[in-house]
């Protein structure tokens, strides 16, 4: 328990959303909140643009810049948050996928416009795999958007999540007068304004008080008047343990480019969001406050740029104190390491950290030690579980275009995937190697840097699969069966896991009918 203090005053999350729903503009005023950064803007040039898509030097140039970003610490009435970012590009998913192994809850954007989109719906699953509390904040309450109700009832089917509304709009786009807080009874009237961080709210505990008409006009007094009675008779009080187990979600309505509603979020979420908790492994449960060190590795970035080809692991804290200087226990390769430039991504002003605590994210600087999943400890033997694998949606086989250099462009796929940039299947009963990644920028990204840092030429062929489930049975006879009878559709993946490599929904699903004794998964886990 030497480290309790510590602990409960930590928050780690990610923000998530679909692309342009307001992330980075949400990120930042976060940051200005925290004192952070000073002045709006300073966050947007770290964001991967949309719409440079078709340049992945380009892209990896501000991914570069952005790894400085990756984690954004700062400390708001006590609490020290840790806001992880996550890349909006969807190339990147699986990348962010994977930061959400890293985080104890998240705030989820979406976009009061466009609604559910296809990332948050996919995002979400993540989340719900795993039971991480979710915070809604619909956005853009300034725009002429979708009516309120219907927009909950969207989110709540799409996102199959049950939603708990903190905060009340009254009307949206340029009629937009502000937001009621249903559970602090008070009225928040919308001002655009960029700068401040502060906000005004006053406390009307009675809406029937004249004060409410004089406040917003007699004709929306009276619609949020039914509106509040509605939702208090639908939803009643949040039951904060509802939220904790990811069964309900808070929603808040505000507008981040206008600052509005932000505070509100805030304020609500140091006090609900959970602080860093016990964590699941091979072996046992450990416990956030033991006194010894463990943290496991989501996420590896290696820059492209050949002048700075270092390359950084990111560990998730989570029991024990870190400490620079000091040999930790890598398990996998049962070896001690000791890192002399941790990288704190807490700094505005210095980079090298002493110490970390569970919920703090470090960069170790690497020379190829670590993979995903890979753990830290003080000698003791475990991994953590549930960090998954997602089925690629995009397969290419591997060809090799320099018979000479085969060595070498083995040694380089195993290293890139290591790293998370793809996955490797190998075909069953034979040597096919197929790369299955999330985007088309990946296979450009492996191609380069095969080349660059491997001196391994190869070219990609197009593959007609479409998703890879991976199979379990437990008559391995039948299991063995399939995969000969099913060769051309079978392969293994990098830790010899049989998978079923499907062209077709239609395929898959007679597979799945035709053969009841097979389960096909669509995630696998690292470590189980
Ligand atoms: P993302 O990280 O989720 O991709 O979204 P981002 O914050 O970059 O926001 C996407 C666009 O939406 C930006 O405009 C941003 O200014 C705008 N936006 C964010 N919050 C609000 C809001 O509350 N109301 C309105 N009306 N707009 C909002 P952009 O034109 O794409 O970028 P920029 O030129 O402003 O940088």
């Amino acid at each position: 328990m030497k480290y309790a203090k510590e602990i409960s005053r930590r928050r780690t999350f990610a923000i998530i959303s679909h692309p342009d729903a307001g992330k980075t503009t949400l990120t930042e005023k976060f940051l200005l909140f925290g004192g952070a950064i000073q002045t709006a803007g300073a966050v947007k040039s770290n964001k991967i643009k949309k719409h440079a898509t078709s340049d992945f030097m380009e892209i990896e140039r501000q991914r570069g810049i952005s790894v400085a970003t990756s984690v954004m610490t700062f400390e708001y009435k006590n609490f020290l948050i840790n806001l992880l970012d996550t890349p909006g590009h969807k190339d990147f998913a699986e990348d962010t996928y994977r930061t959400l192994t890293a985080v104890d809850s998240v705030v989820l954007v979406v976009d009061s416009v466009n609604g559910v989109e296809e990332q948050t719906r996919r995002l979400m699953e993540v989340c719900r795999m795993r039971n991480t509390p979710v915070i809604v904040f619909i956005n853009k309450m300034d725009r002429d958007g979708k009516n309120r109700f219907d927009l909950l009832e969207e989110i709540e089917k799409e996102l199959k999540i049950q939603l708990h509304p903190m905060t009340w709009p009254i009307n949206n786009g340029k009629d937009f007068k502000g937001v009621y807080n249903l559970d602090a009874k008070s009225l928040l009237l919308f001002t655009a304004n960029t700068k401040a961080t502060e906000e005004d709210s006053f406390i009307i505990e009675n809406l029937n008080e004249k004060i409410l008409d004089e406040k917003i006009g007699e004709k929306d007094a009276e619609t949020l008047r039914e509106d509040v009675e509605l939702i208090d008779g639908v939803y009643g009080k949040l039951k904060t343990e509802d939220y904790l187990a990811g069964k309900t979600a808070p929603v808040f309505f505000g507008s981040a480019i206008n600052n509005f509603g932000v505070k509100e979020l805030l304020d609500t979420f140091i006090k609900i969001a959970p602080e860093p908790q016990d964590r699941e492994t091979t072996k046992r449960v450990v416990d956030v406050d033991e006194d010894k060190l463990s943290g496991f590795v989501f996420k590896i970035h290696a820059n492209l740029d050949p002048r700075h080809r270092d390359r950084i692991a990111f560990i998730r804290i989570c029991s024990g104190r870190f400490e620079r200087n000091t040999y930790y226990h890598h398990v996998r390769l049962n070896k001690d390491f000791r890192f002399s430039n941790p990288y704190s991504f807490l700094a505005r002003s210095k980079d090298i950290i002493e110490d970390a605590y569970p919920g703090d994210v470090v960069g170790l600087f690497d020379t190829g030690n670590f993979k995903i999943g890979d753990t830290l400890t003080e000698g003791e033997d475990f991994y953590f579980t549930g960090i998954p694998s997602f089925s690629p949606e995009i397969f290419k086989e591997l060809v090799n275009k320099d018979p000479m250099k085969t060595k070498q462009l083995e040694k380089g796929i195993a290293q890139l995937t290591d790293e998370g940039v793809a996955q490797l299947f190998t075909q069953f009963g034979g040597n096919k190697k197929i790369i299955g990644c999330v985007g088309e920028l990946q296979f450009e990204v492996i191609q380069y840097r095969l080349l660059h840092e491997y001196g391994a030429a190869c070219e990609f062929r197009v593959l007609p699969f479409y998703k890879a489930c991976w199979l379990t049975s437990n008559d391995e006879k039948k299991l063995d069966d399939f995969l000969r009878f099913k060769q051309q559709n079978s392969a293994r993946d990098k830790d010899e896991h049989p998978v079923y490599l499907a062209q077709s929904e239609w395929f898959l699903n007679t597979e799945i009918t035709n053969n009841p004794d097979i389960q096909f998964q669509f995630t696998s886990e690292i470590h189980k």
